[in-house]
């Protein structure tokens, strides 16, 4: 019996409430160039293969991430992460119907993670033949699942631990980097063959979290240079926030570009990742970067009010504890 879940766990879902359901299909449809059904006055699910849904907006208060689900490859690897789950001390639900079909999953198990977003553990997606109707040319996933998650945190270690004790997550690499006079690390762990999952964002020295959201952005892989150009051409035209403009990272040295979301976070659309295939991954090295990019990812929209407001709330974040899942003692 395998003991690992490296290889068999993979980015499936992405849930984020929100009130700007009208923003939010917008931006999607005509920004990003995702496939949308509006599945009801409070739902919007988002396509971009064969899978029902991948990103689904629901209405609520949140304007953020609530919920991220991790697709296990069978009833095995689903069992090995909720056994793990408890050890970790936590319980975790199972859930059927109306909310499993919400998810475009058949069931699935929710518990509470770290900086209390949900994570949800499911084998099986329900697949469609439906044709996509999206701008993009093709988004891709497979073995490597949907894109990436890079969350800010005041506790990184923790935070790394999860990761590794539930997913048995790999660290691919480290980056340095200072951004308005404040130290940056960035760790960035793989769960398959994708070259990360989710990254760690902290602040050296005193731990800051200067973001309202759970996460700073969430990233999704176009098929084509061409899709990247375009994405950024159309959010550029139809006035979104670019945060960042076209450039590139040192490490899986993907392009990419990063607009925000009508809720705050950012979305990095992004081409050509390295893989970290199993020939690649016997002669892996794990380096450290200086500087987030190589070059480009110049802020366009970086006013002085957000980094005023992102200063107070890195300060307010001080006062605050950030809710962890330990290991059992
Ligand atoms: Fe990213």
């Amino acid at each position: 019996m395998k003991t690992t879940l490296f290889g068999r766990v993979r980015l499936g879902y992405v849930i984020v409430e929100s009130s700007r359901l009208a923003e939010w299909k917008h931006f999607a449809a005509d920004g990003l160039g995702l496939h949308i059904d509006e599945v009801s006055a409070d739902t919007l699910a988002l396509r971009v293969d064969d899978r029902t849904r991948r990103l689904v907006v629901q209405r609520g208060p949140a304007e953020d991430v609530v919920a991220l689900g991790w697709e296990l490859d069978d009833d095995a690897a689903l069992h090995l992460a909720l056994a793990r789950v408890r050890d970790s001390g936590v319980s975790a639900q199972l859930h059927r119907g109306d909310e499993a079909a919400a998810r475009g999953v058949s069931e699935y198990w929710s518990f509470t993670g770290p900086k209390r977003t949900s994570v949800e553990l499911f084998t099986t997606p329900v697949m469609t033949e439906r044709p996509l109707r999206m701008k993009a040319s093709g988004f891709l996933t497979g073995v490597g699942g949907l894109g990436h998650v890079a969350i800010s945190t005041r506790e990184p270690e923790s935070m790394k631990g999860f990761w590794e004790r539930i997913f048995d997550a790999r660290v691919s690499d480290y980056i340095e980097d200072r951004l308005s006079g404040v130290d940056l690390d960035l760790t960035f762990l793989r769960l398959n063959e994708r070259h990360h999952s989710v990254a760690i964002v902290s602040t050296r020295g005193i731990r800051l979290n200067p973001l309202r959201t759970s996460i700073h952005h969430m990233n999704l892989q176009v098929a084509s240079l061409d899709d990247v150009v375009d994405g950024y051409r159309r959010c550029r035209e139809l006035g979104y926030p670019i945060a960042n403009a076209i450039g590139q990272h040192p490490n899986d040295r993907e392009l990419s570009f990063y607009v925000e979301t009508p809720s705050g976070f950012e979305m990095e659309i992004g081409w050509n990742p390295i893989v970290v295939t199993e020939e690649a991954e016997r002669h892996w090295r794990q380096a450290t970067y200086r500087g987030i990019s190589l070059w480009g990812h110049y802020p366009e929209n970086l006013t002085l009010g957000v980094s005023a407001r992102r200063f107070g709330r890195g300060l307010l974040s001080l006062t605050r504890g950030e809710f962890t899942v330990g290991a059992k003692p």
